[in-house]
């Protein structure tokens, strides 16, 4: 059976693109348009077929190659080669390492005060911005911006041996090399012509510069790694431990930084941002940490297994917001999906944001609902329904790490704020290869206990 989708254009397909605000709203119209599987026009690829059910998935769920133009936005970033495309034979051992770093429960849990810590001193600088009387707003915080940092900060301090310099500088360098590069790629508004990451507005200079930054901060964290593996989480002494050249090992710290920070920090701000517009939610997830914490202002590593009601509320923010808004891979056998042939060499679209909003497995799919997670309900549905962390031999090495992280950050600052939306601040997701808020997501905090 022909697979559905819309016609083909002689632009290769940038322009139904750009036209529908990028490649994470592209997906939802071409699935509401045409079904769960479509045939569309992929810039670098002829033609790539998109999967948004997840039981149609499951006959893609073993393939471990990336089509290389779709992520060729990334390639600047990296020497030895771009390891979102790393052929499979090298990729096993890659994954292997990171994930004996990534992975390990006890590492987690011995990291776990100093998250707190770097967690606390955010809020800390947040209670100076909380408003206080009626009608005092304070001055509002930007979610994403400090979420982010925080997020770089965490996983330096996990894997990278400790501090990085100015890690707010470090996010918006990713941002001005990513964007750039994307606008390149795809022509998301108001970019320039395809293949160009020089644009508007000094956008290339500022790519450049963020380049030169980043390349700076990777270089530092490795010439303060004396030798030696520290622990079990200390990535760059197990790169050198597995005989790693020196620019791989650049490369796999570069690829860290950016993999572990602006994911879990959007994943975090979007949670927030959801639990702010639900009051109820809210005071379910707040009415759980003041029975678990009690008096204390974070948990206990114990105590993250039992803040499941704040789990589930993450869980759907990670469903209606994606931090990873699609995925893809390369076929190299023909495939058979449902009724649909899939020839070998074609690229196949993970659309992770379509299939979590896929009505026939979740219905009013634009209700934030936490309940979906219960054991029962997830139970009932497929398990490839939610994936946020994509899927089988290339998905996300950090999950287990990410999950810690950012229940950690969501219990200790709800624990101590309430969060407002700032009034008129418009919150309007975009692509840069996480699903990022354009102008951030800004919001007034106050102190619960002052009330
Ligand atoms: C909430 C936070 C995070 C989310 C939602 C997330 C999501 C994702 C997604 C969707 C992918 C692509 C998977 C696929 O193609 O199937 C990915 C890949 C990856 N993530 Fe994460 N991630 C998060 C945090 C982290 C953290 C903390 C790290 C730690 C370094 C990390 C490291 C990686 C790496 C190395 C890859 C490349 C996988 C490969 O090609 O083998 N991520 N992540």
């Amino acid at each position: 059976m022909e697979i559905p989708g819309p016609e083909w254009r002689a632009d290769g397909g940038v322009g139904a693109i750009a036209d529908a605000g990028g490649l994470h709203l592209y997906q939802l119209r071409l699935h509401e348009a045409f079904g769960p599987v479509v045939r569309f026009q992929l810039p670098g690829a002829d033609g790539a077929v998109s999967i948004a059910d997840p039981v149609l998935l499951e006959a893609t769920a073993h393939l471990d190659e990336r089509p290389e133009r779709l992520f060729a936005f990334l390639d600047p970033l990296f020497e030895t080669g771009n390891p979102q495309v790393m052929p499979a034979g090298e990729h096993a051992s890659w994954r292997r390492l990171l994930l004996s770093v990534l992975a390990g429960r006890p590492s987690h849990e011995r990291y776990l005060p100093q998250f707190t810590a770097l967690t606390m001193a955010l809020a800390d600088r947040w209670a100076e911005q909380a408003g206080g009387a009626e009608g005092d707003d304070g001055r509002p915080v930007g979610l994403q911006k400090d979420l982010t940092a925080l997020s770089l900060r965490m996983i330096c301090a996990y894997a990278l041996g400790g501090e990085v310099s100015e890690p707010e500088r470090v996010v918006s360098a990713f941002e001005d090399v990513l964007t750039a590069h994307l606008h390149g790629l795809y022509r998301t508004p108001g970019a320039g012509a395809p293949g160009e990451a020089a644009g508007r507005n000094g956008e290339g200079e500022r790519a450049e510069a963020g380049l030169l930054l980043l390349r700076r901060t990777v270089d530092r964290v490795i010439a303060a790694h004396h030798g030696g593996r520290r622990g079990r989480s200390d990535v760059v002494g197990a790169l050198v431990e597995a005989g790693e050249e020196p620019a791989r090992i650049r490369d796999t710290v570069m690829a860290m930084m950016l993999a572990a920070h602006h994911t879990t920090g959007v994943a975090v701000s979007w949670a927030l941002y959801l639990l702010s517009l639900h009051p109820r939610v809210t005071e379910r997830v707040t009415g759980e940490l003041d029975r678990v914490l009690g008096a204390r202002a974070a948990p206990a590593y114990e105590d993250l297994g039992r803040l499941t009601y704040l789990e589930m509320v993450l869980k759907e923010a990670m469903r209606l917001c994606p931090p990873g808004p699609y995925g893809a891979r390369r076929t190299d056998t023909a495939l058979v999906v449902g009724a649909y042939g899939i020839p070998a060499g074609a690229t196949v679209f993970y659309p992770f944001w379509a299939v979590h909003m896929n009505p026939a497995y979740w219905p009013g799919p634009r209700e934030f609902r936490p309940e979906r997670f219960t054991p029962r309900e997830s139970a009932a549905r497929p398990r490839l329904a939610h994936i946020p962390f994509g899927i089988g031999p290339r998905s996300c090495e950090g999950a287990r790490l990410a999950m810690v992280e950012a229940m950690l950050i969501l219990a200790v600052l709800l624990k101590r704020f309430r969060f407002r939306p700032v009034p008129g601040h418009e919150v309007v997701p975009v692509e840069r290869f996480v699903l990022w808020a354009a102008d951030d997501i800004r919001m007034t905090v106050s102190l619960r206990n002052d009330t």
